[in-house]
């Protein structure tokens, strides 16, 4: 959702107009086997890891080893003559740089472990309320140094770490590495600053920049001016060794700097993702308010899905959160489909950046037995998610969206979670009320045993629901300020 989707003022809650037909019909699929294949293949998963730390002839090897098998959530794929689940993938191919080049780097900015693998310092933005979940998700993913902080979390990594966190974070929304930072008083200082950075180890004239400015308690008059003197920094470096300056672009530059500027600091970052990580590339059809992806997997995170159980989203838009939540069952890295900045800079590998995807996409499960169900009033956003669907090469039968009343919802599984974003107004007025009491009651009458979370910028909506929150966690889509609430509807505590 785009900032200025965010202020809308109200979304309509749609008349119920559809007979929602009995999900309940559909008898939940068996688990039990699969869990088995699991746990064996997680097993080897880990056998692995052991091997590769019991046997480091190659630290580089080793080192990626340890981090794609500590990702390994989704064990290796298996053949099978069920149809639900991805699509082939496309082999994407960078045809620009065939010839195999090492990555050498020329400056060492930080060896902790003393060994001759270049670290750099990560910052990784999130949504502001993901910090958390995105900092476990960087210790899952086997970085060193997380540590969170306001909308983002820092981590060490060397170079093939930095384009694996690109490709396997589904919460951070850039990965930023810090290569220069100094404390500046005047803007000039940042103008030396840029001046110092080795830039020309990533970028040079034959590639197009861009550099962006934020900035939290400067001091600076213009952040125009902070941004130019940023640009001027590093063009004239570059016109210096090498005769020539990139040119600006700011609509698809091949290379993106961010000035980051605090009360009495400055921090240039290389941007090595290009577009935002929360486009995946499968979401063309938007739909109503739609969230973006990375905070849908973060609210999916918070929730403490299973990706085993059953989850409905019954205000299911465009699918985002259902379209998340098939990739996460699968193992589909986040960033399969799609291009990185980092692709276009100097010295690209990109045979061996082939081969990281190709390992990843031959650990995707070929299959899904999770019920996924999205129902949603609107017959254009039933569309939409479909398509969107089709384009995150799910099948069709990996997700079933339904034309529906979320009032009308029955549960597919006897247990599993509710995770939704339903339409929210600013103004309630007594047909809303009302719509909220008809949807506690579906809750409380078919969902007894389920984990229900629902995101929305109305604080006040357990009060409408008339529902005791068991947690609220802030989270912000966008500019709006919201509550991921976790009800737990215990059978129980709701008869009557
Ligand atoms: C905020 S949007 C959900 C956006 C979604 N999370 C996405 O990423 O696309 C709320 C959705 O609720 C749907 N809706 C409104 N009233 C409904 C009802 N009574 N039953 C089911 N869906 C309803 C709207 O059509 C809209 O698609």
């Amino acid at each position: 959702m785009s900032e200025q989707d965010s202020k809308r003022a109200t979304l309509s809650i749609k008349k119920r107009t559809v007979a929602s037909p009995s999900a309940r019909d559909d008898k939940p699929r068996l688990r039990a086997g699969a869990r088995g294949r699991q746990v064996a293949q997680l097993k080897l998963a880990k056998d692995k890891v052991k091997r590769a730390v019991e046997t480091p002839t190659e630290v580089v090897a080793s080192k990626d080893e340890q981090f794609t098998s500590t990702y390994t959530a989704a064990p290796p794929k298996t053949r099978s003559p069920r149809s639900s689940g991805p699509k082939a993938l496309p082999q994407v191919r960078d045809t620009r740089h065939t010839e195999e080049k090492i990555f050498v780097p020329q400056t060492t900015l930080f060896v902790p472990h003393g060994n001759d693998i270049e670290y750099f310092h990560v910052f990784a933005p999130c949504p502001m309320g993901l910090e958390e979940a995105l900092a476990a998700e960087l210790n899952a993913l086997g970085y060193d140094g997380v540590s969170a902080t306001r909308a983002g979390c820092h981590f060490m990594a060397d170079w093939s770490g930095i384009q694996r966190a690109n490709l396997y974070s589904r919460l951070a929304t850039r990965i930023l590495v810090r290569l220069g930072q100094a404390p500046v008083q005047r803007e000039d200082d940042i103008l030396e600053l840029a001046r110092s950075v080795t830039w020309e180890r990533w970028f040079g004239a034959e590639h197009t920049l861009r550099v962006d400015t934020s900035a939290v308690k400067s001091p600076m008059q213009s952040l125009q001016y902070c941004n130019l003197r940023a640009k001027d920094g590093i063009c004239d470096r570059l016109r210096e060794l090498e005769g020539e300056r990139p040119s600006i672009d700011t609509v698809r530059p091949d290379a993106r700097v961010h000035l980051f500027l605090s009360h009495d600091t400055a921090t240039l970052y290389l941007d090595t993702s290009g577009e935002s990580l929360f486009k995946r590339g499968w979401r063309l059809d938007k739909g109503d308010a739609p969230l973006r992806e990375n905070l849908a997997a973060g609210i999916l995170a918070l929730a403490g899905w299973d990706p085993e159980a059953a989850l409905l989203d019954p205000f299911c838009g465009s699918g985002t959160i259902l379209i998340e939540a098939a990739w996460i069952a699968l193992g589909v890295p986040p960033g399969i489909t799609r291009p990185f900045g980092f692709e276009r800079l100097r010295d690209h590998d990109a045979s061996r950046w082939e081969d990281v995807k190709d390992e990843a996409r031959s650990r995707i499960l070929p299959e899904l037995e999770t019920p996924l169900i999205g129902i949603d009033a609107d017959p254009l956003a039933i569309e939409a998610a479909q398509r969107n669907a089709e384009r995150a090469y799910l099948t069709e039968d990996t997700i079933r969206f339904e034309l529906g009343d979320a009032r009308d919802a029955t549960a597919p599984a006897p247990t599993g979670w509710i995770v939704t974003n339903p339409p929210y107004g600013e103004r309630l007025d007594e047909e809303d009320l009302e719509f909220w009491r008809e949807w506690a009651t579906n809750l409380k009458r078919e969902f007894a045993g389920w984990q229900v979370n629902i995101i929305t910028s109305d604080l006040d909506l357990p009060k409408h629901l008339r529902l005791k929150a068991n947690r609220r966690t802030p989270v912000f889509n966008g500019a709006l300020d919201c509550r991921l609430f976790n009800f737990e509807l215990v059978a129980a505590s709701y008869r009557d």
